[in-house]
């Protein structure tokens, strides 16, 4: 990218030659589609619909979060409640490749049938260059499919306008910034969202036990960079896994899953670096979890793997 004004003058004038009527913009809260929902909005006007789907796999206050960032940028977003639907299409599913395929094709069918609605076929995404080549676009092979590239089947008579594509991470921030939007080095969330999260299956008792422990994390996290004493990390989340251990509470033994805590930097995602947190931030969220979700969770573990070996997320 030559330098962000340059590049939003060109991505709108792509945007309009993309589309000759009307698309519908697929946001999900973060950097990456907000941008190009702003893009598409400053392209087409009304004639661009922006959509957030409420899929029950969102971290907590996420729904607050996007009303609040519609209003600031005065971007109109519609939310769709389809959580059923998510879950319906996520029973008895544990392996991660399928889930992010489920996912994504239940993303892509909900858009066909909004796009019906709204009279198109164009659909705006904020794919970036990461997600493309991970997911086999190009010289490797498949890691991970990326629910926004994966899952649009080749039956799908919905095109695609991805007008950030060609961008990584650091440069759609500097887009972000360069175009309003708060809160730029806000931590990327996964498309698949808690589904991805929760290691084995996904049912809506086993999210909200992800949900409360990923605040958690994000709480104590943000406390400890508040009070200077952690960097920014790139990403810090709870994950739960699906083994379970034995706990005692009073009188009582409980076998409860595990939760693992990922803090880790990056530049751009590609690699990422396992942080060193003090001992009392692990040991306080060990603490909050293991209270807060009395019964559920029984034990708290800090991932200490880098990437590569490993990925950022689970799975
Ligand atoms: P991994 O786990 O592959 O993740 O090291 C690299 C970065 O991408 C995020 N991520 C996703 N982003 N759709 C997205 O838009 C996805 O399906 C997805 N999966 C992972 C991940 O959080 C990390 O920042």
């Amino acid at each position: 990218m030559k330098d962000p004004e340059s590049f939003r003058r060109d991505a709108v004038e792509r945007i309009r030659a993309e589309v000759p009527e009307r698309a519908l913009v697929a946001t999900s809260g973060g950097i990456d589609s907000t941008a190009a929902a702003v893009l598409a909005r400053e392209a087409l006007g009304d004639r661009a619909r922006s959509l957030f789907v409420d899929t029950g796999l969102l971290r907590a206050g996420e729904i607050e979060g996007v009303r609040a960032l519609g209003s600031t940028l005065r971007l109109p977003i519609e939310i769709v409640s389809a959580a059923p639907r998510f879950f319906g299409a996520l029973e008895g599913v544990t392996d991660p490749e399928e889930k992010r395929r489920r996912i994504g094709e239940s993303f892509i069918r909900l858009f066909e049938s909004e796009a019906e609605r709204f009279g198109t076929d164009r659909l705006v995404q904020g794919t970036i260059a990461p997600d493309w080549i991970e997911s086999g676009g190009q010289l490797r092979d498949t890691i991970k499919t990326h629910h926004n590239v994966g899952g649009v089947p080749k039956d799908s008579r919905l095109r695609l306008v991805e007008p950030l594509r060609d961008l990584y991470k650091d440069e759609v921030r500097a887009l972000a910034t360069h175009l309003g939007i708060p809160n730029a080095e806000r931590q990327p969330f996964p498309g698949p969202g808690l589904a991805v999260r929760v290691a084995g299956p996904v049912t809506t008792d086993r999210v909200a036990t992800a949900r409360t422990a990923d605040r958690i994390v994000t709480e104590e996290v943000e406390a400890e960079i508040a009070a200077g004493r952690l960097p920014r990390p790139w990403q810090y989340f709870a994950v739960l896994l699906p083994v379970r251990s034995v706990g005692v509470t009073g009188d009582n033994r409980i076998f409860g899953e595990a939760v693992s805590v990922r803090i880790v930097e990056s530049i751009d995602a590609m690699t990422a670096t396992a942080m060193a947190p003090r001992p009392e931030l692990l040991r306080r969220i060990a603490e909050r979890v293991t209270r807060e979700l009395s019964g559920k969770v029984t034990r708290v573990l800090y991932d200490v793997t880098d990437k590569p070996p490993a990925t950022i997320e689970w799975e």
